[in-house]
């Protein structure tokens, strides 16, 4: 490796921690050392230096829940890890943790060799994966404790998707009990997906068929519900809970309540929950099926919930669940039977601006931005401090990051392989300026100079905020 020193000089550097108005020098890849505005810094000897006056410096976002090239209703997400990845630098976020699938019936290892597979050698940032698990049996039992000891150190589960992807109370308890013992964390897909089910097809059999159906059908009971009995699962197993994507109001209380208690229970959000509703999944000709996710978008009410949740540390991550579905010729796959449409929405690209947008209309603080978008979930997941913070030590990747810059987001300017935009028209006043990764730049002054192939796999150890 080269030994490039840089510095980046003049920003002010935002970690979960701290504000300082500080230079940073990066030395093979890392961070070598912050330095106060004109004292030491002054005499750091560098090939490159970088001018972040009147900018932030942030640390790279770290996105936890992407799905990159996932199989869902007979399709694919539009975005493979090339793309993908690409588009989560443009927003600023250097390192995604992706769901590898095990197919039924097939060893978890086989799905793991297959995530690595589509990804390695095509990513632009780093990546980890997260294991789902669509069949808990003594097998897979067994290949977790492996997998923890190698770096895949969560598992996600479903009580959704009845015949897919779902696990019934005994197979979730089993699987509690193993991460238990072995260090995992599970991530829950909380909904009650056999009640839904008799929802779906009772709406289906009256004529419901459109878009804003999947909202009414996915009711915010049912999320309640599997939440609630997803903690007491964990608390019987005596294991960590995460549960992921949370966008009810009345699933949050579920969470703050567990946490009054002491329990380890984590919840994460994502920014479609936090900025759209079911106003969207009621818009008209078909165009709701852009908002088609699970769980579904929730009535604007819901917001303020999440957005306190956040506040208050009952909700710990922002991540985008980006997994994303072209309107023609995918979404369109359930014009008439709201049930075939493609679950999932893009985001990956918007997630650090989306948060920095609700810094500005006091939602949350600046280093709490920093904490649900990279700090936490790094933790969360293992991963820190080579990522999620600026420190010595820490991987050099490293955001310079635009404040007062306005931008609206559209599709005829995002980078994700999709058709549409959520967020389109929305006014952004906030942008990515310059992406470094492990120290290489990335995105260079909003001109894209990375490539496939930088981006590493990254194993994880085990969650750093238990105990
Ligand atoms: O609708 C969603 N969220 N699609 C991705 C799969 C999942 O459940 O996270
Ligand atoms: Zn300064
Ligand atoms: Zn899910
Ligand atoms: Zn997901």
């Amino acid at each position: 490796m080269t030994r490039t020193r840089t510095a980046i000089r003049g920003g002010l550097v935002i970690t979960a921690a701290d504000e300082l108005h500080a230079d940073v020098l990066i030395e093979d890849g890392r961070i070598a050392a912050l330095a106060a505005h004109g004292s030491d810094a002054a005499a750091w000897e560098t090939e490159r230096s970088l001018d972040a006056t009147g900018k932030y410096v942030i640390p790279g976002g770290v996105d936890a829940h992407t799905h990159m090239d996932f199989p869902f209703g007979g399709t694919f997400s539009s975005d493979d890890f090339a793309t993908g990845t690409k588009a989560a630098a443009w927003g600023g976020t250097t390192t995604i943790v992706d769901f590898a699938v095990q197919t039924k019936g097939h060893p978890l290892r086989e799905g793991l060799d297959h995530w690595h597979a589509k990804a390695d050698a095509q990513c632009s940032v780093d990546y980890a994966f997260h294991m789902i698990l669509s069949d808990v049996n003594e097998g897979t039992l067994k290949e977790m404790d492996l997998l923890v000891e190698e770096g895949i150190t969560s598992f996600k589960l479903f009580m959704a998707y009845p015949g897919v992807f779902y696990s019934d109370d005994g197979q979730i308890l089993r699987a509690m009990q193993r991460t238990a013992a072995n260090g995992g964390l599970i991530m829950m897909h909380a909904e009650n997906g056999i009640a839904i089910d008799v929802l779906v097809e009772q709406a289906l059999a009256a004529g419901r068929t459109d878009p804003r159906h999947h909202g009414e059908v996915r009711r915010a009971l049912l999320e309640a519900e599997a939440t609630h009995r997803a903690i007491q699962l964990a608390r019987v197993a005596g294991s960590p809970l995460y549960v992921v994507h949370v966008s009810a109001e009345e699933a949050v209380a579920e969470l703050s309540q567990a946490r009054r208690l002491g329990l380890p229970v984590f919840g994460e959000t994502c920014p479609q929950y936090l900025f759209l509703s079911t106003d969207n999944l009621a818009e008209p000709d078909f165009e709701g099926a852009k908002y088609v996710c699970s769980t579904p978008l929730r009535p604007r009410e819901h917001q303020a919930a999440l957005w306190r949740g956040l506040r208050t540390n009952d909700l710990q991550v922002v991540s985008t669940d980006h997994c994303p579905f072209c309107f023609s010729g995918q979404k369109e796959l359930g014009r008439g039977d709201f049930s075939k449409i493609p679950n999932g929405m893009p985001g990956v690209e918007h997630r650090m601006d989306l948060l920095h947008q609700a810094v500005l209309e006091g939602h949350i603080g600046r280093r709490r931005w920093i904490e649900i978008a990279c700090a936490t979930p790094a933790r969360m997941f293992g991963l820190y401090p080579k990522k999620g913070t600026i420190a010595p030590g820490a991987d050099a990747d490293v955001v310079i990051y635009d404040p007062h810059a306005e931008q609206t987001l559209s599709a005829d300017t995002h980078h994700m392989n999709v058709d549409y935009s959520a967020y389109e028209g929305k006014r952004i006043t906030g942008q990515v300026e310059t992406v470094l990764s492990r120290g290489e730049t990335v995105i260079d002054r909003r001109t894209y100079t990375g490539r496939a192939g930088h981006g590493q796999y990254v194993p994880r150890g085990t969650c750093q905020l238990l105990g």
